[in-house]
């Protein structure tokens, strides 16, 4: 009963150790707290996905030279048909301002570095 309690607790932890490791550059935080807010109910807090809504944004798919910053631009103000996975499409966020947008970007790109995407 003791092991199963431990293993349990090893799972929970283990990934918001690992979570917390990455220490979020001052400078980012704008954009973080935008990304939380806006993206990562699909794209997952930590960027890579959430099971049945969204795609990982810490996938090789959307390294700078396959998914340029103007592709994030896009998604959010028009929304990105089905085409990489099996998602469904992903509505626009009008909520996010091009500005908005730019600082997302910047943490995105960051957080793609900090995980060896680009
Ligand atoms: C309600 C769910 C949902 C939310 C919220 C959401 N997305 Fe998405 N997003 C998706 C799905 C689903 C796809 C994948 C479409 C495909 O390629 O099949 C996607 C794809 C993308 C792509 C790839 C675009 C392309 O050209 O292939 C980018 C970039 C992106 N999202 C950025 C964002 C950003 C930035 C936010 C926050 C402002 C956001 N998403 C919020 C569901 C979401």
């Amino acid at each position: 009963m003791k092991a199963i309690i431990v293993v349990i607790f090893a799972l929970i932890s283990g990934p918001l150790l690992a979570a917390e490791q990455i220490k979020v550059p001052f400078k980012l935080g704008l954009g973080k707290t935008l990304y939380d807010e806006h993206c990562a109910s699909c794209h997952g807090s930590d960027g890579f996905g959430v099971d049945k809504k969204g795609p990982p944004l810490m996938h090789k798919y959307y390294e700078p030279s396959h998914h340029s910053d103007q592709s994030f631009y896009r998604a959010v103000q028009q929304g990105v048909k089905q085409h990489h996975w099996n998602f469904g499409d992903m509505e626009p966020v009008p909520a996010v301002s091009q500005r908005a947008t730019g600082n997302i970007i910047k943490y995105v790109r960051w957080l793609q570095q900090q995980h060896g995407i680009h």
